[in-house]
C-alpha cells in the first residue's frame, strides 16, 4: 500500500512564505519525499493539470452550489459552467508565478496528506491543518472576488490521480526513491508495505 501523491505549493503559499512550512509538516510525519522542485508552469502544465475533464468540473460545480445553498446564496450557473469557470481561473492563477512541485511517497500516502491539508474550504479546514492554519479564504471570499479558493497547497485525491499528476511536473529521471531511515522500524513485514 505505498502510494505516491503530488503537493503542490501554490502561488499564493510560495508569495506568503509557507514552502517550508508545508514541506516540514510532511517530513515530520514520517512521508518521504521523493521529488522537489520550483516551476513556473507554463499554460499547457496547468492545462494538464487541471484537466479538461466534465465529471471533476462536474463535481466542483456540484460542490460550490452545495455551498452556496448552505450560505444562502442564489445559484445562477450550472455545475458544469461553474466547474470550466473555476477551471479557467486556476490554470491563469496557478501559472501567474511560481509553484512549488513535490513528489511524496509512503503508506496510504494519499489519505495521510489530505488529512493534513485540511478542507478543500479554508474556512472548515480543522485547526491544525495547513489550511486550517494558514488562511481563512472561502468559497464566498472567492465567488465575491472572482478567483480560485486560495488554499495554499493541492494535493491529489486518489492513487491514480496521484500517478497522472506526478507525471505531469516531474520526468522520471527526476524522482528519487531512497530509504528513510525509520522505514525499517515501521514497514516491519513485507505485506504492510
Ligand atoms: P485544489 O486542491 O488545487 O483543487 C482544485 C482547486 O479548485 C481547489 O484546490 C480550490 O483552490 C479551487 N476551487 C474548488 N472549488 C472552487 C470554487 N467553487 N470556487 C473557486 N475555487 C474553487
Amino acid at each position: 500500500m505505498i502510494e505516491r501523491t503530488l503537493v503542490l505549493v501554490k502561488p499564493d503559499g510560495v508569495q506568503r512564505g509557507l514552502v517550508g512550512e508545508v514541506i516540514s509538516r510532511i517530513e515530520r510525519c514520517g512521508l518521504k519525499i521523493i521529488g522537489l522542485k520550483m516551476v513556473y508552469a507554463d499554460e499547457k502544465t496547468a492545462g494538464e493539470h487541471y484537466a479538461d475533464d466534465e465529471a471533476w468540473m462536474k463535481s466542483t460545480g456540484e460542490k460550490a452550489i452545495a455551498n452556496a445553498l448552505k450560505e444562502g446564496r442564489p445559484v445562477k450557473e450550472t455545475a458544469l459552467e461553474i466547474g470550466k469557470r473555476v477551471r479557467r481561473a486556476l490554470i491563469a492563477f496557478i501559472s501567474m508565478s511560481p509553484t512549488v512541485a513535490i513528489a511524496v511517497e509512503g503508506h496510504r500516502a494519499v489519505p495521510k496528506i489530505r488529512s493534513l491539508i485540511g478542507d478543500t474550504n479554508p474556512q472548515n479546514a480543522a485547526p491544525g491543518t495547513i489550511r486550517g492554519d494558514f488562511t481563512i479564504d472561502s468559497y464566498y471570499l472567492s465567488d465575491n472576488s472572482g478567483r480560485p479558493i486560495q488554499n495554499i497547497v493541492h494535493a491529489s485525491g486518489t492513487k491514480d490521480e496521484g500517478l497522472r499528476e506526478i507525471n505531469v511536473w516531474f520526468n522520471e529521471n527526476e524522482l528519487h526513491p531512497y530509504k528513510r531511515i525509520e522505514e525499517d522500524l515501521i514497514y516491519r513485514r513485507a505485506n504492510e508495505v
